[in-house]
């Protein structure tokens, strides 16, 4: 059995694990987190979403790892004209930027996660039992702002990807989502 076959499973499970933790992820942030005062209420949420935000980071690195590794995709120049046919509508014919888009600005968002967490001495007051207070507001620390606007990329970004795979899957009527299911060889 190649590798790329036995490792497929794997590959599949974590691009499954990856969305639904950003999901997650994303809700504790704008639902929870974003717009609710510093108070002692918010350390439980925000404890969750760290723990799922450096998850996320973990599951991406690997799954990056593998597809250079096992995957091995061609350069885009040899794919590039394949992978952009004419008649492709717009929206699809980004996705051989958004995805390599996806990975980057995933990572990028976990790394500004820890840079806003360390100075904030978040990993002790949420994860300890030390008492520590939390800061008064988190944009005293310049990730924050990146953090929140970078957020709203990736939510673009997220919805185009979605997008195309229901314009395949329900309007072209192909069995698109199995490209990401456990079927494909
Ligand atoms: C409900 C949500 C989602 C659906 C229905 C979905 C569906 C799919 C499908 C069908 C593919 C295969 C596309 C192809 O072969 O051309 C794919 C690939 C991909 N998906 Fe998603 N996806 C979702 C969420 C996410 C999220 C949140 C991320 C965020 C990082 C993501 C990252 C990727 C990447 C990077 C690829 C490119 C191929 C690869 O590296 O595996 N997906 N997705
Ligand atoms: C890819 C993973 C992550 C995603 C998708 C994400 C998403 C978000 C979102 C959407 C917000 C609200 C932003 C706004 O509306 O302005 C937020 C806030 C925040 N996130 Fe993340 N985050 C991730 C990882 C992390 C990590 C790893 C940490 C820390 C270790 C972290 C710490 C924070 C903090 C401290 C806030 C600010 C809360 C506030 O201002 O009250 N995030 N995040």
């Amino acid at each position: 059995m190649s590798a790329k076959k036995r490792f497929r499973p794997l590959w599949v499970i974590l691009h499954w694990l990856m969305a639904l933790l950003i999901f997650i992820t994303f809700a504790i942030g704008l639902f929870s987190l974003a717009n609710t005062p510093n108070t002692n209420a918010k350390v439980v949420p925000l404890g969750i979403h760290m723990a799922l935000g450096i998850a996320i980071f973990v599951v991406v690195l690997l799954r990056y790892i593998l597809r250079v590794l096992i995957f091995k995709p061609p350069r885009r120049a040899k794919s590039a004209p394949a992978v952009i046919s004419k008649n492709k509508p717009f929206l699809d014919q980004l996705s051989v930027y958004v995805h390599p888009l996806l990975y980057f600005l995933t990572t990028l968002m976990a790394l500004l996660g820890m840079a806003i967490a360390i100075p904030a001495n978040l990993f002790t007051a949420v994860f300890t039992q030390s008492g520590t207070a939390l800061p008064e507001n988190f944009y005293l620390y310049p990730a924050r702002a990146w953090h929140g606007t970078l957020s709203l990329l990736l939510m673009l970004l997220i919805i185009q990807h979605v997008l195309v795979a229901v314009f395949h899957q329900f309007l072209k009527g192909e069995n698109f989502l199995g490209r990401m299911w456990f079927t494909k060889e």
